[in-house]
């Protein structure tokens, strides 16, 4: 199976950029920032402290997560309910990034994305995954954007779904989130030795342009 890792911090344009890749490639966009997400609404929904360690820990048991394509757009479902249209508001992004630090929720997770990615040719879009979960990978990335371009894109996604926010709050939140994933003692959001730095400040085409030729030549 053809595994390709993409990881970076978030408003960076890995999700937009793996969609249109796995399109063009004909493989699963696996978004894995979206099971993180989930267990988050599922913590939110119980009433329970993101950093409570120990009540997080003992809500695992009662979720069951499943990933579901359907004409190349992913599902995720919750005990059997899509959660697609819940998980990404600001809120839940400052959930999912504090039940990421916790080691449980990582290996609860761990399975699921490896099992994917064995019965299929994946992109796969995270933070650990050319460290952690895919090391073996047959490319990984990292990709960054400059700030602006990050914080611009967020603050799009949000008001175009009607979130009230402003730049510098989306800007600061995105500083917080990105603070706790890279520093967090476990999976922290780093490169892979081995992966190849995009950087996705200019435009779009060119930066797939770059990505595709690197993924044809890694695959010839
Ligand atoms: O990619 P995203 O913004 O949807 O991710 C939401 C949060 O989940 C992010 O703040 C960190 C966490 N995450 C993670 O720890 N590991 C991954 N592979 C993907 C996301």
């Amino acid at each position: 199976m053809i595994n390709i890792a993409i990881d970076g911090p978030s408003g960076s344009g890995k999700s937009t950029v793996a969609n249109v890749l796995a399109e063009k490639l004909g493989y699963i966009h696996v978004d894995t920032g979206a099971l993180y997400r989930a267990v988050g609404l599922f913590v939110k929904r119980s009433g329970i402290a993101p950093d409570d360690e120990s009540a997080v820990v003992s809500l695992l048991s009662d979720i069951d997560l499943r990933l579901v394509f359907e004409d190349g757009e992913q599902k995720v479902m919750l005990n059997g309910e899509n959660v697609n249209g819940l998980i990404r508001t600001a809120e839940i992004s400052a959930f999912a990034s504090r039940v990421s630090a916790i080691p449980a929720v990582r290996s609860f997770l761990l399975d699921l994305q490896r099992e994917i990615a064995r019965t299929n040719n994946i992109i796969m879009d995270g933070r650990d995954i050319g460290t952690v979960i895919l090391p073996d990978a047959t490319v990984k990335f990292f990709m960054t954007a400059s700030d602006e371009a990050r914080a611009e894109r967020r603050f799009a996604e949000l008001a175009a779904k009607g979130e009230k926010t402003t730049p510098e709050e989306v800007r600061a939140a995105m500083e917080k989130r990105d603070r706790q994933d890279s520093t967090r003692a476990v999976a922290p959001a780093v490169p892979a030795e081995d992966a190849i730095f995009i950087d996705n400040s200019g435009p779009f085409d060119q930066t797939l342009e770059k990505i595709l030729s690197i993924i044809k030549e890694k695959t010839k």
